[in-house]
């Protein structure tokens, strides 16, 4: 069975562009893969301590990430689910990762620029270095899938150039180790699927979805009540045409695109198939429609992480046994790969 790794913040604000762009298929993966989701505690502190909020937010965004992914049906018994910082061989591989990403290959990386802003000299080392320690999270495990939206397609690019320099510098090492193919870590995939990949901003529809938007009426929160959805929903911006009957008629048209993706993905059918009932009609009718699917599918999440979070010790409880059982693949791959590169260890 092929294996799956994901990673989700704990910055605060989960959204809906999260949800539909990422843990949803995170659920769907259950069924046909060994899977690995993790809290990545360690690339949330590579901002600015405001952005991530500090010590107490951190510890309750922890926790409220690994809530969001059982409340949505991740089962934590059959896969994995865990915050990076306690499997230390994430770090420990980035190190050595360091060294096989190049300056230039960081340089292109436009994540960085969005998020470094106009003072990139500010930013800290570990922004700069995020995606390497982001590689170093998937092929710890050596995982071959990656579910994730859209905007991280850039860094598993880089994942799989660093995999494969690995491989070529080493190629010898490697096969004397006894991977006789070479090719010690895969090139993971990037599983970037349904209606809903780049989910937009209520206010904006040319710019993302973001859990650091300042307006809190750009994104629907996964801890919304059904009120708040309603109000963000028929607030959300429009343009002042009827639905298109077909998706070339979505061209142009980014915000409603936006809210036709949303309903497609919320809904599990195609944009086409969403257009074909709604198409020619006003927003607002729409809007309704839009409101109650979003209520009937988020209120039931959002009130089982609420019971969840109410009980840290035993969500504590859960990530300790994912680490546990992450750290066990992970010790095996780093022992491994310090024997590739010449280390010298205790046996
Ligand atoms: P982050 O909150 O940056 O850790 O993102 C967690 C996951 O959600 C990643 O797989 C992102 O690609 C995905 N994601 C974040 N924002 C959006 C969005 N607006 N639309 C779709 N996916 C998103
Ligand atoms: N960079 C991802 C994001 O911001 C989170 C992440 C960290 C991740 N490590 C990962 C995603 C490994 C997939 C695989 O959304």
């Amino acid at each position: 069975v092929e294996r799956v790794f994901s990673g989700v913040q704990p910055t605060g604000n989960l959204h809906l562009g999260n949800y539909l762009g990422a843990i949803v298929n995170f659920v769907k993966l259950q069924e046909t893969h060994n899977c690995l989701y993790c809290v990545v505690d360690l690339h949330a502190i590579t901002q600015p301590v405001e952005v991530w909020g500090g010590p107490a937010e951190l510890a309750r965004n922890t926790r409220e990430v690994t809530a969001a992914f059982i409340a949505s049906g991740i089962d934590p018994n059959k896969h994995i689910v865990f915050n990076q910082s306690q499997v230390y061989e994430h770090a420990e591989l980035a190190w050595i990762f360091n060294c096989v990403a190049r300056v230039g290959w960081l340089n292109r990386m436009t994540q960085f620029k969005d998020k470094a802003g106009k003072d990139r000299e500010a930013a800290s080392v570990g922004l700069y270095d995020y995606p390497v320690l982001m590689a170093a999270d998937i092929l710890v495990y050596r995982a071959t899938h990656v579910p994730v939206g859209e905007d991280q397609k850039q860094h598993l690019e880089l994942s799989r150039d660093i995999a494969q320099k690995f491989n070529n510098d080493f190629g010898e090492s490697i096969r004397r180790h006894g991977f006789n193919d070479g090719l010690f870590f895969p090139q993971p995939e990037p599983l970037i699927t349904g209606p809903a990949t780049r989910v937009m901003s209520l206010r904006d529809g040319t710019k993302k979805m973001s859990k650091s938007d300042a307006s809190d009426n750009s994104r629907i929160n996964l801890t919304d009540d059904a009120d708040t959805i309603a109000q963000k929903i028929r607030k959300a911006k429009t343009d002042p045409e009827p639905l298109p009957s077909e998706e070339k008629g979505l061209e142009a048209r980014p915000e409603a695109d936006n809210l036709v993706g949303i309903y497609a993905a919320l809904s599990g059918r195609s944009k086409a198939e969403v257009l074909r009932d709604f198409g020619g009609g006003q927003f607002s009718g729409f809007k309704n429609s839009l409101v109650e699917l979003c209520v009937s599918k988020l209120s039931p999440i959002a009130s089982e992480m609420k019971r969840l979070v109410a009980d840290p010790g035993h969500v504590d409880s859960i990530l300790v046994d994912g680490a546990d059982r992450a750290r066990a693949i992970a010790a095996e791959t780093m022992q491994a790969t310090k024997d590739i590169v010449g280390f010298v260890s205790r046996r």
